[in-house]
């Protein structure tokens, strides 16, 4: 018997997810963002279940080539975005012999391609830094940059691009978007990309020429307050265990590391196998909501490397092989996630590689009626 430790990939979900984003932006193009192993649910599983995609962006040069190899076999086009683009001239001639899109964020990465020979022009996405401050040129360098990479004979294309802070908050995109627009007005011919999940599910006037979707297509909601089913989406990954174990404890008694949950009364608890070695959080508190064969209950003390420990306590039929949902189905992961103090992201991408990924292909409609937000 292996460990009853299991994650679950919907395929069907991951398809229908990327329709809706098809369906909201239909004017763009669909690049689905895949890096970090596709947030946890397998790149390549991700490529496969959505082979209609416009691209993919990455952040590493080796999947950007791999992935355009296998469009390359399929003959299908395919584009493939690095987001950080090229890190060094063995890079930038991969991405020429490839036929990998890079992102060009600072000023040496222009000076890399005014002084590299490539076999084939490059497409590039020139990334304005909108307020984020994390990548791209000033506004005020911007329009210099794109002029000295439109002359250079190893850029092929250019397309003006931005990145939002705070899309997914009250905030939104209007100071970033005013900034964006006053910058690239200069460039009308040129074609642009916005929007993450987040601008594209809730304004479309960031839409463009090119979307570039990530936590959406995994069916999460980036937004706190509106829960992915009423945005349409449908969750594509379920972690699911068993409860390995039951301990009957008395008043006063302790659970696990540190004793850091203290009963007050008898009580029954359940030992399930997955720890953050499995990539569970390891900070989510006691109270973390869990899915006891089916039915809300909460975790208790400390998370272990590889066991938690459940409150048992209105479930006396619960036994050792009792089915336990960490997260996925009906506890959707935004709500674990926020529990244990972060956003679905990060457990997603933490899922670790020990845990064995099983694909589900339901034969449930693909496709859900868009809501609008
Ligand atoms: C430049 C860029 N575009 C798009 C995305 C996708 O964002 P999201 O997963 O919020 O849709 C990311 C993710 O961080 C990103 O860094």
């Amino acid at each position: 018997m292996p460990r009853p430790l299991q994650a679950t990939v919907d395929m069907g979900a991951l398809a229908s997810n990327h329709a809706l984003a098809r369906r909201l932006a239909p004017r763009a193009k669909v690049l689905a963002t895949i890096k970090a192993n596709a947030y946890g649910h397998g790149m390549r599983r991700v490529e496969r279940g959505l082979h209609d995609a416009d691209g993919f962006a990455v952040c590493e040069i080796d999947q950007a080539a791999a992935l355009r190899a296998r469009a390359r076999s399929a003959r299908r086009d395919c584009q493939v975005l690095l987001l950080e683009g090229f890190f060094s001239t063995r890079d930038l001639l991969v991405c020429s012999l490839e036929g990998i899109s890079a992102v060009v964020h600072d000023i040496w990465q222009v000076e890399m391609l005014e002084r590299t020979r490539l076999e084939s022009p490059i497409d590039v996405f020139v990334k304005m830094n909108t307020g984020m401050n994390r990548l791209g040129f000033a506004p005020a360098s911007f329009g210099a940059a794109v002029e000295r990479l439109r002359s250079l004979s190893a850029v092929r294309s250019i397309t003006l691009m931005t990145h939002f802070a705070s899309a997914d908050e009250d905030e939104g995109v209007a100071a970033q978007l005013a900034v964006f627009d006053a910058h690239v007005a200069p460039f009308g011919g040129l074609r642009r990309s916005l929007a993450n999940s987040a601008a594209l599910l809730r304004y479309p006037q960031t839409h463009a020429d090119c979307v570039r979707p990530g936590i959406m297509l995994y069916g999460v909601s980036p937004f706190a307050g509106q829960p992915a089913a009423a945005l349409g989406l449908r969750p594509a990954m379920a972690l699911e265990s068993e409860l390995i174990a039951v301990q009957s404890i008395e008043a006063g008694q302790r659970v696990g590391y540190a004793g850091a949950f203290r009963a007050d009364v008898p009580m029954r608890v359940g030992i399930v196998a997955c720890g953050y070695a499995d990539g569970y959080p390891r900070h989510a508190p006691t109270g973390t909501p869990v899915l006891v064969d089916g039915r809300r209950s909460r975790t208790l003390g400390r998370v272990s490397m590889d066991m938690l420990a459940v409150d048992l306590a209105d479930m006396p039929e619960a036994g050792i092989g009792t089915p336990v949902v960490l997260w996925g189905g009906a506890l959707p992961v935004e709500e674990v996630a926020a529990a244990a103090g972060t956003i679905a992201y990060e457990l997603l991408c933490a899922l670790a590689p020990r845990v064995p990924v099983r694909e589900a292909f339901p034969d449930t409609p693909a496709n859900p009626p868009a809501v609008a937000t």
